[in-house]
């Protein structure tokens, strides 16, 4: 495979210069009004976005904004589920809503395949990945996933208040996927700052977003130079070596599909972990309930995924189409909010309630159709280790301080600071 750095630049740079994208302006400020001004980048949604959903789900079918140079946002379970499954008129080149649109050459691959690819590309990207995060493949990282909780709450010693997100949460997604991609376990606090240029960054400046996502970029750029010179037992190797209909990928393939694996695979499972010891630490009914009866953490994990799912995707409209009297126009974003989804009373009976032995619970935490997280698997393991090592462990814990708790604004929800007080 042949790279070099004036790659990198043509990718990023060269490539809007060429066929320019759509940009919009930043807007950001308080809404004005939920079903005409929505804005998932907003203080009220990160703090609780529930209520917000559940309001529109009953006033309008679809909300719309004029942020982001047009958006809507469907809030019920049937909706979501069928512009998810609609792959004709919504494409995924671009999945993340900002103020600028790819050009629309860059289907059916997109930036970052599978999860910006559509079909036919898209079946055959996905397929690539499954054999690596199959439930056996996944099984063989959980004993050293098991050690390294064991080495964060070790690192605790003997406080009375920790931080369970940034200390805790946050930190056994990054160490899984640096081990997965073979790259050095001290690298994992800057892919935190990674994943929130890319997940938090898009009320940037469009020059300025180019500027921070370069340095993600020239990262796995230089991983990708490391891995080629000395070749190992890990999915960048893997990746370096993949074959599609005969040909090696492209360089931006492998790197577009590095990018998605350590965005996908930190913040997402990260929040997840620290949206159920939230609850858990709020509600010791149901954290003592997991204490006596660990059997039940299965049941329990599907709920936390269902009632606090972290992951809204995007969508852009391939050409002006009437969707449940929405008059949706080309390049107009589709927003799907997976977490308004599981809450559709509709679709679950006493939706709005946590229920830690739901024992019927199809719900819709990571997607609907062709796109469905493929690190599913892995993401239940290491949320299932996370729990399990914590319970063990801190089995009496509450917050320290609830107004000191913040969640992280825009497509992936979960706790940023967590206090939470042990017992003793
Ligand atoms: C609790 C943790 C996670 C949640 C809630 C989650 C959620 C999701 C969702 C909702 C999608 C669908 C995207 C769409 O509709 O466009 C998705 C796709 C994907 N996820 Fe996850 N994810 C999690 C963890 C992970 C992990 C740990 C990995 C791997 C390291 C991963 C890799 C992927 C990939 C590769 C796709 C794209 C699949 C495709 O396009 O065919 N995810 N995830």
């Amino acid at each position: 495979m042949a790279v070099d750095n004036r790659f990198a630049q043509d990718h990023w740079e060269k490539r809007d210069r060429e066929s320019p994208g759509r940009h919009s302006e930043i807007v950001t400020g308080p809404v004005s009004d939920w079903a005409s001004d929505f804005s998932h980048m907003e203080p009220e949604w990160a703090a609780d976005p529930y209520p917000i959903q559940d309001e529109l789900r009953l006033r309008c079918p679809i909300a719309h904004t004029a942020r982001f140079g047009g958006a809507w946002l469907p809030t019920s379970y049937d909706d979501i589920a069928a512009i998810a499954h609609d792959t004709e008129h919504f494409s995924s080149r671009a999945i993340i809503m900002g103020n600028f649109r790819p050009p629309r050459e860059l289907a059916p691959i997109g930036g970052s395949p599978p999860i910006t690819s559509d079909p036919p590309f898209h079946h055959d990207a996905r397929k690539l990945l499954l054999p690596a995060f199959t439930k056996t493949a996944v099984s063989t990282l959980e004993a050293p996933t098991r050690a390294f909780c064991h080495s964060l709450i070790d690192a605790f010693g003997g406080r009375d208040v920790v931080d369970a997100a940034a200390e805790y949460a946050h930190q056994i997604p990054m160490r899984v996927i640096a081990d997965m991609l073979g790259f050095p376990p001290e690298d994992g606090p800057q892919f935190r700052e990674f994943a929130k240029n890319t997940l938090e960054g898009i009320n940037l400046p469009p020059q300025e977003r180019v500027t921070r996502m370069s340095a993600l970029f020239y990262y796995l750029l230089a991983q990708v130079h490391e891995h080629l010179e000395k070749p190992r037992d890990d999915l960048t190797t893997f990746l370096i070596n993949a074959e599609l209909n005969g040909r090696k990928l492209d360089v931006s393939h492998v790197v577009g599909t590095m990018t998605l694996l350590l965005i996908a695979g930190t913040d997402t499972t990260a929040s997840a972990i620290g949206a159920s010891l939230w609850h858990l630490a709020k509600n010791p009914r149901d954290r003592e309930r997991l204490v006596d009866q660990p059997e039940l953490l299965p049941l329990a994990i599907e709920e936390f995924l269902r009632a606090y799912a972290p992951v809204s995707m995007a969508r852009l409209v391939t050409q002006d189409v009437v969707f449940r009297e929405a008059e949706m126009k080309t390049d107009d974003w589709v927003l799907l909010p997976y977490p308004a989804a599981n809450r559709d009373p509709a679709q679950f009976d006493r939706a709005d309630e946590v229920i830690i032995d739901r024992d019927v619970n199809r719900h819709a935490a990571f997607g609907l159709g062709i796109h469905r997280c493929v690190g599913s698997h892995l993401a239940r393991m290491e949320l299932r280790v996370a729990l399990e090592v914590w319970l063990e462990r801190v089995a009496s814990f509450c917050l320290a301080d609830a107004s000191a708790v913040s969640w992280s604004a825009g497509q992936v929800r979960g706790p940023h600071t967590l206090p939470v007080r042990i017992g003793r």
